[in-house]
């Protein structure tokens, strides 16, 4: 899976945001139809976003549009708008029941299909992503997760809401988020046992730079794959702490190369530095230098 730091939100109603958006160097990119757009935006901010995902080139590696819920006419028309803008991915908000994430995949399905039910490639590569953010799905999230593992299912990534789970809740976000991590682990490990992308909330306080990188740490500590962002200014702090720093790409290498030697070959088991190493150890540092090669290896 394209591994993803940093994903910014930019909201479909700024038009000076959404005219920076394709030259930002980003991870990846969710326009959002949703909270960020108040009613009377809603409908110049759809037609704005289809436009400029459907035309433009973007440096950011993915598009992802933030679509209302398809529950109502006004979703179904943001899903149909969405699907022909052919962008990389579909956020759904409020995803609560797996029934109702289940009826949404198939009318992306539907969509993407022309009338003899043939997808073209670019249909066929669009995934779906999913807010995990009120009471009710932290509480399904085994089941949301599941769907993940149903055949040619489009579910890829999950993307955590701590601002709606916090108005749901009446949980405060607080620095070190001790009351809401319980439910947040459940979704990594939801996440990891199906084998989907995880991204962190947002960080509302885009001057404080110190806080920020404190909860990039976390998330990456929490096993989060990356961050959602709202500000520009976040990114470069959020790329970094998401990358391998060199330490750790040192420690993989010199696993690598232990395990590689020809004299242990046929152990499982071996001792570097005074500290036990693993087979298991060689294939997680295998696939970090293999990460820092997919991202371009990072500069610290
Ligand atoms: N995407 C693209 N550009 C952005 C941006 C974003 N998310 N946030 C700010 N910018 C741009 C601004 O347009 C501004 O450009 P300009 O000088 O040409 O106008 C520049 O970066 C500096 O912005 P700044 O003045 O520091 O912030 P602001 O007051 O304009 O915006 C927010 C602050 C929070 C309103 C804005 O960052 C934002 O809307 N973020 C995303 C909110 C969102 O989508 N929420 C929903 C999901 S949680
Ligand atoms: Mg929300």
């Amino acid at each position: 899976m394209t591994p993803l730091r940093s994903v910014l939100y930019v909201p479909g109603a700024n038009k000076r945001a959404l005219a920076k958006a394709p030259s930002i160097e980003v991870d990846a990119i969710i326009f959002d139809l949703e909270d960020a757009v108040t009613d009377s935006a809603k409908h110049t901010a759809r037609a704005d976003v289809c436009e400029l995902v459907s035309r433009a080139e973007f440096v950011a590696g993915k598009r992802i549009i933030r679509i209302n819920a398809p529950d109502d006419r006004r979703g179904e028309e943001d899903l149909s708008a969405a699907v022909k803008a052919h962008p990389d991915a579909i956020l759904l908000p409020k995803v609560e029941a797996p029934e109702e994430l289940a009826r949404h995949l198939a009318l992306i399905d539907e969509l993407a299909a022309d009338e003899e039910g043939r997808e073209d490639e670019d249909s066929r590569r669009l995934e779906l992503w999913a807010m995990i953010e009120t009471p009710m799905a932290v509480l399904n999230i085994q089941r949301l997760a599941a769907l993940a593992a149903e055949p040619k299912s489009r579910l890829t990534t999950l993307v955590v809401g701590v601002n709606d789970l916090e108005k749901d809740t009446g949980v405060a976000i607080g620095a070190e988020r001790a009351f809401m991590t319980p439910w947040l682990m459940n979704c990594v490990l939801a996440a990891k046992a199906y084998r989907l992308r995880i991204l962190d909330g947002v960080y509302n306080d885009f001057s404080d730079e110190e806080g920020y990188a404190a909860q990039c740490r976390e998330g990456r500590a929490m096993g989060m794959d990356g961050k959602t962002l709202i500000h520009p200014a976040q990114i470069d702090v959020c790329n970094e702490i998401f990358s391998p720093s060199m330490a750790e790409l040192a420690q993989a290498a010199k696993i690598i190369a232990a395990f590689e030697e020809p004299e242990n070959q046929g152990l499982n088991v071996l001792s570097i530095d005074n500290c036990m190493v693993e087979r298991l150890h060689y294939e997680t540092a295998r696939q970090l230098v293999a990460f820092a090669d997919q991202i371009g290896q990072p500069l610290r």
